[in-house]
C-alpha cells in the first residue's frame, strides 16, 4: 500500500480509502470482516457520513470494530455531514454541523474525527457560522481536520475567508468513466465536444495549487450509481485495456481503474466501496502497479474519450 501526507492534515494515510456506504447492507460479522481486509491490505482510512444508512453505515462500524482487534488509534475515521435526505435538504447551519458531529462520535463510539467534511454544499449556508461550528469541534477535540465534498473552488473560498482552520481535501466523483475533473482542461475551449465543459470551476487544478488533497469517490462507478463498469459489456474497449494492462502487471481490472487515480499527480484518494474481501484484496493491489504515461491515456481512450 502507499501513504500519503494531507497538506496541513493527516499524515500517512492510505492512497487507497475503505468507503462504508454500502455497509449497512452487512451483518457485523460480515462488517468485522471487511474493516479487517481492508486493514491487512494497508488500508488505514475509513470514510462514512450521516446519510450512509441514515447513520447505520456508522453504528454497524462500530458494532463490528472491537471484533477486529485493531485499535481506534491505529485508523483514521472520517465522516461527513450537512446531507439530510431524511429532511429532503442541505443542512450547514451551525447547529446542524455540532449536532451531527455528536451524532457521528455517538454511532461511532470514539471520542474524535480525524476529518470531518461538509458533505455538499448546503445553498443556503452562512460561512460565519460554519466557522464558529469548527472552531468549537476543533477546540473540545472532536474533529482534527475539516475538509469538504463536492464543492466548488469559490464555495472554498468563501469558507476560507471565515474559517481558520484548514480546508484538507475535497472528495469528488472521479472515475475512469466519469473523468469530467480532467476532460475539461483537455479539451479546453472545443465547443464540438460537451467534454469541455467545465461542471467543477476547475476544482482539480485548485485544489493543487492550494494544497487540498483530492478523494476521489465511486472510482468504478458508471454514471452517478449506474453501477459498475467493470465487465460491463456496454465497455468492452475499456474492459479489453483493462484487461490488457491487468494481465501484465499480474492484477485485477478493477485494480488497473484504481491505479489510474493513484498515477495522476495530483496524488489523490481512491474511495473505494465494495463489501466483498476479496474484491478489497484485489484492489488493493493497485497501489503496487505503476502504469507509464502512455498506459495512462491507452485507458482515457479506451473509456472512450479522444485527443483533441
Ligand atoms: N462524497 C460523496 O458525495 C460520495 C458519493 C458516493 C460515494 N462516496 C464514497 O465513495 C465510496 C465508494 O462509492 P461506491 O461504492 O459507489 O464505489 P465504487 O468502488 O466505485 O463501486 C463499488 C461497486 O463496484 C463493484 N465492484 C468492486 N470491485 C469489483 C470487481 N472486481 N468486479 C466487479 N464489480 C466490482 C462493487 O460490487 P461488489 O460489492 O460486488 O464488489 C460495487 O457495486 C462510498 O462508500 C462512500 O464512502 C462519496
Amino acid at each position: 500500500m502507499n501513504y500519503i501526507n494531507i497538506a496541513n492534515g493527516p499524515q500517512n494515510v492510505s492512497a487507497i480509502v475503505q468507503g462504508c456506504m454500502r455497509m449497512p447492507a452487512l451483518n457485523k460479522e460480515e462488517a468485522a470482516k471487511v474493516i479487517r481486509t481492508a486493514y491487512d491490505c494497508g488500508v488505514n482510512f475509513f470514510d462514512h457520513a450521516t446519510c450512509y444508512g441514515n447513520g447505520e453505515a456508522e453504528t454497524r462500524f462500530a458494532e463490528a470494530f472491537p471484533m477486529t482487534g485493531i485499535k481506534r488509534e491505529d485508523l483514521f475515521l472520517q465522516s461527513k455531514c450537512g446531507l439530510c435526505f431524511e429532511r429532503n435538504e442541505f443542512d450547514w447551519t451551525k447547529e446542524n454541523i455540532l449536532a451531527s458531529v455528536d451524532g457521528i462520535l455517538q454511532r461511532l463510539k470514539t471520542d474524535y474525527l480525524d476529518t470531518l467534511l461538509l458533505h455538499r454544499p448546503d445553498v443556503l449556508f452562512e460561512p460565519e457560522e460554519v466557522a464558529e461550528a469548527f472552531d468549537i469541534l476543533e477546540k473540545s477535540g472532536k474533529v482534527r481536520f475539516f475538509g469538504v465534498s463536492n464543492l466548488v473552488p469559490m464555495q472554498v473560498e468563501l469558507l476560507k475567508k471565515f474559517v481558520k482552520q484548514p480546508l484538507v481535501i475535497n472528495q469528488v466523483q472521479l472515475s475512469i468513466e466519469q473523468s469530467q475533473l480532467i476532460d475539461q482542461a483537455l479539451y479546453m475551449n472545443n465547443k464540438t465536444t460537451e467534454f469541455s465543459v467545465n461542471r467543477d470551476g476547475n476544482a482539480l487544478d485548485y485544489c493543487r495549487l492550494n494544497d487540498i488533497t483530492i478523494q476521489a469517490w465511486s472510482p468504478l462507478q458508471k454514471g452517478m450509481f449506474g453501477g459498475t463498469f467493470i465487465d460491463d459489456p456496454e465497455y468492452p474497449k475499456l474492459n479489453a485495456a483493462l484487461s490488457e494492462i491487468g494481465e501484465r502487471e499480474g492484477v485485477s481490472k478493477a485494480a488497473v481503474a484504481i491505479a489510474w487515480i493513484l498515477r495522476h499527480p495530483a496524488r489523490m484518494q481512491a474511495i473505494i466501496g465494495t463489501m466483498n474481501p476479496a474484491h478489497i484484496t484485489d484492489i488493493c493491489a493497485a497501489s503496487d502497479v505503476k502504469l507509464s504515461h502512455h498506459d495512462w491515456y491507452a485507458l482515457y481512450l479506451a473509456a472512450g474519450k479522444y485527443l483533441p
